[in-house]
């Protein structure tokens, strides 16, 4: 299983339900990662997409404790063990956590390597992903050349588990 992030330099993801950043290379690094895989989100990161709707091409796989919530073309699993369960269909290594928050922290333990795009900025933000940089167990293993949007500069990391 792996996680797929963008951070700022504070390892802040999220605002309320806004994202910090909108970088047009890294939505095309996502989609690239993801499409024909298995994504697998929180409800209110789900609620954060247009519509809201699955995403195209991807099996998408819900968490939420809310017995009653479903929407299209989305598995809903309402626990980890539900989660593991559904999970068994498909190979580990086609399974992306993307968000938020409450999920990346409940799954990281189960991921064996981190797509995270870092962004050279610090916003006001109540979401965050666990610093890798301080993790023991979590070492940085790809860094690419810094680009830039709009002034923006960003690179694209991968961490792996030791
Ligand atoms: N920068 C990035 O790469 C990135 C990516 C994704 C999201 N985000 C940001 O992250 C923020 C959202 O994160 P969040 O932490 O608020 O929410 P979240 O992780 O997207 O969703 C949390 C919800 O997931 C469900 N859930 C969590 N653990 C569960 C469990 N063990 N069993 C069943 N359901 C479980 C619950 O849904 P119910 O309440 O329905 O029970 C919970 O309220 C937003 O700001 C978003 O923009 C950033």
């Amino acid at each position: 299983m792996k996680a797929i992030v963008n951070v700022d330099t504070n390892w802040a993801i999220g605002n309320g339900d806004s994202l910090l950043n909108r970088i047009p290379a890294d939505m095309r690094f996502f989609k690239e990662k993801t499409t024909g895989n298995v994504v697998v989100m929180g409800r209110k990161t789900f609620m954060t997409f247009p519509g809201p709707k699955a995403l195209p091409d991807r099996v998408n796989i819900v968490l939420t404790k809310d017995e009653n919530w479903s929407a299209p073309d989305v598995i809903t699993c309402h626990s980890i063990d539900e989660l593991f369960v559904q999970l068994e269909r498909y190979d580990t290594n086609t399974v992306y956590v993307i968000g938020g928050s409450a999920v990346y922290e409940l799954l990281l333990p189960y991921c064996d390597t981190a797509y995270v795009t870092k962004v050279d900025s610090a916003k006001p933000a109540d979401k965050f992903f666990p610093n890798l940089e301080t993790a023991q167990d979590w070492v940085l293993a790809v860094e690419d050349e810094e680009l830039e949007h709009n002034g923006v500069k960003f690179k694209f990391t991968t961490y792996k588990r030791i």
